[in-house]
């Protein structure tokens, strides 16, 4: 097997960067380049005073420790691919919006592009590690294209290592992840591939957390992985509507079946409904991919965890609307967390843009406030949610405050919708004396003491249960 000295990761994005600088930390011994199209989201890695273009905890501190040592950011992706004996491809892979599989399939065009770029640019071996998460048998496609390409003398071996990490705590799950993943090619030449892989990851992992298996099986699992987690949490969020209905309390019902050793008390905490780049993305491509393969039956099973995601958040949106008295229309509402979970400033197919959607649609006013989210990011987020109305007529019925009490100040209601710790240790009682009366609170994230906001005299309703006061 290859021993790697020099990675190329195409793409700096939210896998790419962490992963890469993590490899880069952990493994001194080898040169890591990370390469991107995106002018400023390189000038953003290389920023003198570290203000990087992704928040994730922790991140700042790797990054500090290997750029400028074996860690570097640049834009010249043919030199780093030329340079490299290894190369991740960890471009965004999107849900398509036009053509065929639209609103399903994975639009591949990122990775077919970076996979020709270098199959034109390459001049010696490499191994191609495919990162981002892409529909079963895609390395098939990119090894055609690869070899279809190929100088004399120059041979590609295609790996599959998707990756696992959860934005918020990405550089925890790096540093110690559940399993690291290599599918190969079963032949001689794609084991020595996935050895060459192995060791990189071996530098840090325990070796019997590093699995290998077959490419198929290996691509299969990262959208199975996905699905099944979302799958929990549709499942635990279609429990809360019950709960609402009948009295009882969602967090009691996840702590009791959580219990069971074959359940496991992880993942079961119901929401305003799950967001982020990719279960949804990962779940309609599943979809799609069972439809294509004839199995109709599967596609609708799996379909119908994102459907439940779509009513959660309505049903969410009813709630205030049905408890604020049956209309919105001229209220003040405050949204506390704009990200799609807590730790992180990613936006992507976050619940709040849904929520403040149905809210601007009943022509409330909101205030939106959130720890990390650029105001830049939340006008995107409105207007693409929002087609058809101009920025200025949102921007009519929105402001963005610059804190969570700020946000409250006169407003009617409080909707948590991101389960930021900082909204947990918010001086309530402040807020209460600032805010119209009746002063609502709607927990959509289970954060708050909803007895002890009462006692101060906010009327409170919290996803799953089916006390309202
Ligand atoms: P991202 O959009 O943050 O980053 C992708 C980057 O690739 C962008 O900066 C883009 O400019 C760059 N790029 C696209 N085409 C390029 C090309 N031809 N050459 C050079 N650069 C190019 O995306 P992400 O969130 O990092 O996701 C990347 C992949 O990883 C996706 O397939 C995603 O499904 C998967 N994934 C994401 C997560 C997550 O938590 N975000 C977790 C696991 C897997
Ligand atoms: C997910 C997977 O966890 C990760 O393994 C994969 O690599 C990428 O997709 P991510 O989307 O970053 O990671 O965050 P995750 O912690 O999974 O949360 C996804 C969404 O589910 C968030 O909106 C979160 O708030 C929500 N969620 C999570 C719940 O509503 N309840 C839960 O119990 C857990």
């Amino acid at each position: 097997p290859v021993k790697v000295t020099k990675i190329c990761c195409i793409g700096a994005g939210y896998v790419g960067g962490p992963t890469c600088a993590v490899i880069a930390l952990k493994c001194p011994h080898i040169q890591v380049t990370i390469v991107d199209l995106n002018q400023a989201r390189i000038d953003a890695w290389n920023c003198p005073d570290f203000k990087l273009p992704i928040y994730e905890p922790g991140l700042v501190d790797v990054v500090k420790q290997a750029r400028g040592r074996n860690l570097f950011f640049s834009t010249d992706v043919d030199k780093g691919i030329q340079e490299a004996d290894l190369i991740f491809v960890s471009v965004n892979t999107p849900t398509k919006k036009s053509g065929v599989g639209a609103g399903f399939a994975a639009d591949l065009n990122y990775v077919e592009s970076a996979t020709r770029r270098i199959a034109a640019v390459a001049q010696s071996s490499k191994i191609v590690v495919e990162k981002s998460t892409v529909p079963c048998r895609t390395a098939e496609s990119m090894r055609t294209i690869l070899e279809a390409n190929s100088r004399p003398g120059t041979r590609f071996d295609i790996l599959s290592n998707p990756e696992f990490l959860a934005e918020g705590t990405a550089i925890a799950d790096l540093f110690k992840p559940d399993r690291v993943l290599i599918g190969s090619l079963q032949t001689s030449e794609g084991k020595d591939a996935c050895q060459s892989l192995a060791e990189v990851y071996a530098n840090w992992v325990p070796t019997e957390r590093i699995l290998t298996v077959g490419l198929w099986s290996s691509e299969l699992s990262k959208l199975a992985a996905n699905a099944m987690l979302a799958q929990r949490i549709s499942s635990i969020n279609a429990l809360s509507a019950i709960c609402e209905a009948t009295g009882a309390n969602i967090d009691e019902v996840a702590h009791a079946i959580g219990f069971d050793s074959r359940i496991g008390p992880k993942f079961l905490r119901a929401s305003v409904g799950f967001g982020g780049s990719c279960f949804q993305k990962d779940i309609l491509n599943l979809v799609y991919l069972s439809e294509s393969l004839h199995l109709p039956q599967v596609a609708a099973y799996w379909r119908q965890v994102v459907e439940m995601n779509e009513y959660q958040k309505h049903r969410f949106s009813k709630t205030v609307v049905d408890t604020l008295f049956n209309t919105i229309t001229g209220k003040h509402i405050a949204v506390l967390g704009f990200a799609f979970k807590a730790d992180t400033g990613d936006t992507r197919e976050s619940a709040a843009i849904t929520l403040i959607r149905d809210f601007l649609t009943e022509r409330a006013y909101v205030t939106i406030y959130d720890p990390q989210v650029e105001e830049s990011q939340i006008w995107l987020d409105l207007a693409e949610a929002m087609p058809g109305v101009p920025l200025e007529n949102i921007k009519k019925q929105v402001t963005i405050a610059s804190s969570a009490p700020e946000a409250c100040k006169n407003k009617e209601a409080i909707v948590i919708a991101t389960e930021w710790k900082e909204f947990r240790e918010i001086d309530w009682e402040t807020v209460y004396t600032h805010m119209n009366k009746p002063a609502f609170v709607f927990d959509g994230r289970l954060l708050v003491d909803a007895d002890k906001l009462r006692k101060i005299g906010f009327r409170v309703t919290t996803i799953g249960r089916g006390e309202r006061t």
